[in-house]
């Protein structure tokens, strides 16, 4: 059922510096505009590359769910993976029916690319934290 990568997320304290490293250091050329996911507490920007993106978030508000991961990581670091499904809520069913742990109560969140997406707990995923989206309808 796991489908094609989409994006790494990448967590930041500022998406305006780690922009630069990912155009001037590594030289892309494609980089979006930054705007604010309010229902998620980030603010996020996405690198182009040929074949995926980079997702880089910034807390926004008080309550940012990014907070205790750059407390932690106070330069950021790689904060969740990201594949695309073919129906999110028959993914949310079958995660939960194989005993992992969805957050948000397994309620599905409208995405930065306007699709609903999940996350699955890390410690069910080997430490790591992996979101899965609803592939987009029209073409990547
Ligand atoms: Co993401």
């Amino acid at each position: 059922m796991i489908g094609r990568l989409n994006h790494v997320g990448v967590a930041t304290p500022s998406i305006a510096e780690s922009v630069k490293l990912y155009r001037d250091l590594l030289g892309a050329t494609k980089i979006t505009e930054t705007r604010v996911l309010e229902e998620q507490g980030v603010y996020v920007c996405f690198v182009d590359l040929p074949n995926s993106q980079i997702e880089l978030i910034e807390p926004y508000g008080d309550n940012s769910p990014l907070k205790g991961f750059l407390e932690k990581n106070p330069k950021g670091g790689q904060h969740h993976v990201c594949f695309e499904v073919a129906d999110i809520l028959a993914a949310r069913d079958d995660m939960q029916a194989k005993g992992a742990t969805v957050l948000n109560g397994g309620v599905p969140r409208i995405g930065a690319h306007g699709v609903p997406v999940i996350f699955v707990h890390p410690k069910d995923m080997g430490g790591v934290l992996v979101e899965l989206m609803e592939t987009p309808k029209e073409a990547h």
